[in-house]
């Protein structure tokens, strides 16, 4: 009987506290496509935790995930038009939007390894990016990583020549059609929540995604083959609604902007983390043969692709290239 009540008086006292919180309480809708155990989804969580603690209950972050909301392309039109606050969408997102420069994280072995990403996404290439997004309403908070994609088919992949005809799944962006047209292949634009069905189906053959994303969406259980090629960054820019954060009061966005600088910290660490339990995952389900290349395959691959930064290079800006190029050595 005791224990009912005290129930009954916490939840009263919990719901008041949040009436009286919703009068005034500052919400931020942050929408993203992908799974919650991913590392996205596990910072924007992460996020939430600090900014509300922080705030005091001022701040509610509410967090939808898997396109629960919205899929790629709406999602940022949605931010745009103040439907949510905060996204944090892959860079390569940002092109179809006509920022053309984000498309650089896109060309083919760009970087060797999480630090040149760094270099480039944590210092001052990665803010001058962010102020392009400006005239679009939008204001860059922080980069996160998720990882190196991989081909993944029905077909052993073990040379660019055996991409060949075969349909692959991209994002958005020209310069990743531009690398399935130098491998032969034939690129499909399509959206992130739309790719499991699209393999089951057949209506692609094959992706190039990064392992926690091909592990948490099961898209591996319809693909036999994952080949550890390494060969493009994915990476998020998080944004928010530039009127929206400019109106917030001033106290509680730099108590947002340290919630997300030590959030950025933890996703950077754990991005990977995952990466690797990923494709221990796949390899361990037996769903999906996992191959690693040998130097030679690998150099191939990279040999086949350099074509595209150079054709590609109008595109994404010479003297972006060429900085990036200085800063990862
Ligand atoms: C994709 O579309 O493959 C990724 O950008 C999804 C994501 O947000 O990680």
């Amino acid at each position: 009987m005791k224990l009912k009540i005290a129930a009954l008086v916490i939840g009263a006292t919990f719901g008041m506290t949040g009436m009286a919180h919703a009068a005034g309480q500052i919400v931020i809708k942050f929408s993203h496509v992908v799974a919650p155990d991913t590392p996205k989804g596990k910072a924007a969580e992460y996020f939430k935790k600090l900014a509300e603690e922080r705030t005091k209950g001022k701040v509610s972050v509410q967090v939808y995930p898997n396109s629960q909301l919205y899929k790629d392309k709406e999602e940022l039109e949605a931010l745009q038009l103040g439907a949510v606050q905060m996204l944090a969408p892959s860079l390569a997102k940002f092109g179809p939007m006509g920022v053309k420069e984000f498309e650089a994280f896109d060309l083919p072995y760009l970087f060797d390894n999480y630090d040149e990403v760094h270099k480039v996404t944590q210092g001052a290439i990665g803010q001058q990016l962010f102020s392009k997004l400006e005239s679009k309403g939008i204001k860059g908070l922080a980069y996160w990583d998720n990882g190196f994609k991989n081909f993944s088919s029905n077909k052993p992949i073990r040379t660019p020549a055996d991409l060949k005809g075969t349909k692959i799944r991209i994002q958005g962006s020209k310069v990743l059609e531009e690398e399935m047209r130098t491998l032969g292949a034939l690129p499909q634009v399509m959206a992130f929540s739309e790719v499991y069905q699209a393999l089951q189906t057949g209506v692609v053959d094959g992706t190039e995604l990064e392992p926690s994303n091909l592990y948490t969406s099961k898209a591996y259980e319809v693909q036999k083959q994952l080949t550890l090629t390494g060969h493009g960054y994915l990476g998020y820019a998080v944004v928010v609604n530039k009127k929206f954060w400019d109106g917030l009061p001033a106290d509680v966005r730099t108590t947002l902007e340290g919630a997300m600088k030590d959030t950025t910290k933890y996703e950077l660490q754990l991005a990977k983390q995952d990466s690797d339990k990923a494709i221990a995952a796949i390899k361990a389900s037996g769903k999906t043969q996992v191959y690693t290349p040998t130097p030679a395959e690998k150099a191939a691959f990279k040999k086949t692709l350099q074509v595209v930064h150079e054709k590609m290079a109008d595109r994404v800006g010479k003297d972006l290239l060429k900085s990036v190029e200085k800063e990862t050595g």
